[in-house]
Formats: C-alpha cells, sequence, structure tokens
C-alpha cells in the first residue's frame, strides 16, 4: 500500500469540492430561470466576457444576475475540468498500487467531455427536459466518483 501524499489528498479534496459548488451553481441557475440567460454556446452573447460590454446587459431580456449565474456556472465548470484533469493525472502518478482512486478518478475525467456537450446542449436545444435531466445525472455521477477518489486518498495515508 503506498503513503498518500498530503498534497494529492488535498489537490483532490479541493476539486470535490470545486465541482459540489459547480452544481449549485448550476441548480441555482436553473431556480431563477437563467438556463438560457446566455443564449448562445459555447459564447456568451457571442463573447467570452459579456460584462465587458453593458450594452449587451442593458438589451438582454435577462437580469445581471440572471446571466452572471449561468456565465459564472460555465467558467467555474471549465475550471473543475481543468481540476479534474489534474487529479486524475495525479491518481496515476501517486496511486499506482491503489486501483480504486485511479480508477474513480480516470471515470469522472472520461465523463467529463459528455458533460459539457451536454451542458452545450441544454442551452442550444432550449431546455428540452430529458437534456437537463440528463445534465444532472451525469454531474451526480461525477461527484460520486470524485468522492470515491478523495475519500480513498485520505483513507491510505
Ligand atoms: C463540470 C461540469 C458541469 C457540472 C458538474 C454541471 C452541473 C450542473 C447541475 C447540477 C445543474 C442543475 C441541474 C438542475 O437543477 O436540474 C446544471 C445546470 C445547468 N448547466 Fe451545468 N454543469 C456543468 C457544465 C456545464 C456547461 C459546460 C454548460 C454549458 C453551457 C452548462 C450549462 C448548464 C445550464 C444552462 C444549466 C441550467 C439548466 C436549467 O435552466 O434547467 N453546464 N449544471
Amino acid at each position: 500500500m503506498s503513503k498518500t501524499p498530503v498534497r494529492y489528498r488535498h489537490i483532490a479534496g479541493f476539486t470535490l469540492l470545486v465541482t459540489y459548488i459547480v452544481m449549485l451553481l448550476g441548480a441555482y441557475t436553473s431556480a431563477i430561470g437563467a438556463g438560457l440567460s446566455c443564449p448562445d454556446w459555447p459564447t456568451c452573447y457571442g463573447t467570452w466576457v459579456p460584462f465587458l460590454q453593458p450594452e449587451i446587459i442593458t438589451n438582454s431580456p435577462y437580469s445581471a444576475l440572471q446571466i452572471f449565474a449561468e456565465w459564472a456556472h460555465r467558467g467555474l465548470a471549465m475550471t473543475a475540468g481543468v481540476l479534474i484533469v489534474g487529479t486524475t493525472v495525479g491518481a496515476w502518478v501517486t496511486h499506482r498500487n491503489t486501483p480504486i482512486v485511479k480508477w474513480s478518478a480516470t471515470a469522472a475525467l472520461v465523463l467529463l467531455p459528455l458533460q459539457v456537450i451536454l451542458g452545450g446542449l441544454t442551452v442550444t436545444e432550449d431546455l428540452q427536459p430529458i437534456i437537463v435531466t440528463t445534465h444532472l445525472g451525469v454531474a451526480i455521477l461525477i461527484l460520486l466518483c470524485l468522492l470515491t477518489t478523495c475519500l480513498v486518498a485520505y483513507l491510505r495515508r
């Protein structure tokens, strides 16, 4: 059994936390009716940072808060994506002898592109219920994979 490096446990824990916050922000976006407040994808009103052009916010039928929630959900999801890549690479480097850590992190990484595509389809297909529901389902699977990675990494330290 390999000794878990302190840093890896912390990276895995941080990735879990950020992914959880992405999910909460997604639920908030949905709850305030902001799912289509960025009507295009991957950009938002044809730009990466709509807040740099105040006329976009003024002319939108959505409030600044709604646009911010959807935009922040996408942005934080990108950060979570980078962290998931790092967590998976880290698992293979530091946990060569702990298959559950390696493979649960890898499963999260495999689900990630699917989740990004589903997120895009959520917007381009006008919040079709089956797509929104699948987006939520895959999010839960990713969180479960990361929770497994994190818990086992902590327990094996
Ligand atoms: C790590 C990646 C992601 C995770 C874990 C995630 C998770 C979630 C969750 C849990 C919800 C709430 C679902 C609900 O309440 O039914 C949500 C909503 C949403 N997500 Fe994501 N998401 C991710 C990436 C993306 C991306 C890249 C987009 C790109 C556009 C996106 C677009 C949306 C939209 C538009 C909603 C609101 C749907 C609605 O109004 O009902 N998501 N997301």
